[in-house]
């Protein structure tokens, strides 16, 4: 496994899925190679084999090779059935963030990568995070289509504007490793690097002087709703006004102007506020504005938490609806944060 690392000039693997992605691409990589050698041998074999010496005899023994074509066709699909099910399995354990994971918002734009935890603090271009914990990326893009690569975490996802887009790691090795854009950008493409720099846990505990809770990023949405007058033509409790109420808005089916249906979850509240004509809720006049631009990152996923707070208070009890992945960070002491500034740090543009 080492060779094949070394041959095709990846790094070593740092997260706790990278041993488990290697293994896939070597066998993906060893059974294409044995396949090629077959193939190649074959050919040559069948070269000598069956080179022209006079006539051709009249028969040919049809059967034997009738089941080695049927064999081979059988090997082919079993070995693409076995990739599928091990790379399925992989998939959906990367597109599950555990329920402790702790979340950082990814702003890209030309040409840098924003990071702003929860608690108030930004940085550009380098994410830090604490070694074997669960960190959940919830990324946007400000102007054109990025995608968020770290090769030695094995691990890259696209990111897109007016949509959020996730990914979760978690960090097995300290020091940094470099984060690239994958996915081509503008000019400076090749300059739009970070890097993640993973630190011992009571480090990293030390810089966190203000641990978020769900209840920090819950109050922070309220606030949001209120700063950004969401509230002019949103209520929290029900009420009728010119928009749909927010209460009990997560999670339920909403039926649109056009006829289709769907279900009010993240990607559909962050959608409505960056594209709020896609999706108009029948009965409902389409005179929303966009926020994208205008809501930085950190608010948009605290006025999703906050919108699915409002869910729970209006689930009929003995009714479990799918649960929103935001949660605690996990360092232990409580304290309150100071969210105005979270809000404030986050909408401050870069020149
Ligand atoms: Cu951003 Cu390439």
């Amino acid at each position: 496994m080492d060779l094949l690392r070394l041959l095709l000039n990846l790094p070593p693997g740092a997260s706790s899925v990278a041993d488990r992605i290697d293994g896939l691409h070597a066998l993906v990589i060893g059974t294409t190679m044995a396949v090629a050698t077959y193939v190649f041998a074959s050919v040559a074999w069948f070269t000598f084999r069956y080179r022209r010496r006079g006539e051709a005899p009249a028969t040919s023994p049809l059967s034997a090779s009738r089941r080695h074509e049927l064999a081979v066709i059988g090997l082919v699909l079993v070995t693409f059935v076995t990739w599928w099910v091990i790379g399925y399995r992989q998939y959906v354990d990367l597109r599950r963030p555990p329920a402790n994971a702790e979340t950082v918002f990814v702003e890209a734009k030309q040409w840098m990568w924003k990071f702003a935890y929860a608690d108030g603090r930004t940085a550009n271009d380098v994410l830090t995070v604490p070694i074997g914990r669960p960190i959940k990326l919830v990324m946007t893009s400000r102007d054109v289509i990025h995608s968020f690569y770290v090769p030695s975490f094995r691990l890259k996802t696209d990111v897109l504007p007016g949509r959020t887009t996730t990914m979760w790691f978690e960090a097995t090795a300290l020091g940094t490793f470099p984060i690239w854009c994958a996915e081509y950008c503008g000019v400076n493409h090749s300059a739009m690097r970070g890097e993640v720099e993973v630190v011992p846990l009571d480090d990293y505990a030390r810089r966190h002087a203000h641990p978020t809770t769900d209840a920090d990023l819950v109050a922070l949405g309220r606030a949001t709703a209120e700063k950004r007058q969401c509230t002019a033509c949103h209520t929290f409790d029900g009420q009728p006004h010119v928009g749909p109420t927010f209460f009990g808005l997560f999670g339920s089916e909403r039926v649109f102007a056009d006829g289709r249906r769907g279900v009010a979850d993240e990607a559909y509240l962050t959608r409505s506020m960056m594209d709020p004509t896609a999706d108009v809720v029948r009965g409902f006049r389409p005179v929303m504005p966009t926020y994208q631009g205008v809501l930085s990152n950190v608010e948009v996923g605290a006025l999703v938490a906050f919108i699915a707070s409002l869910r729970d208070a209006a689930a009929p009890s003995g009714v479990s609806l799918p649960k929103l992945t935001i949660t605690p960070s996990p360092s232990a002491s409580p304290g309150t944060p100071d969210l105005p500034r979270a809000a404030a740090n986050a909408t401050r543009s870069e020149p």
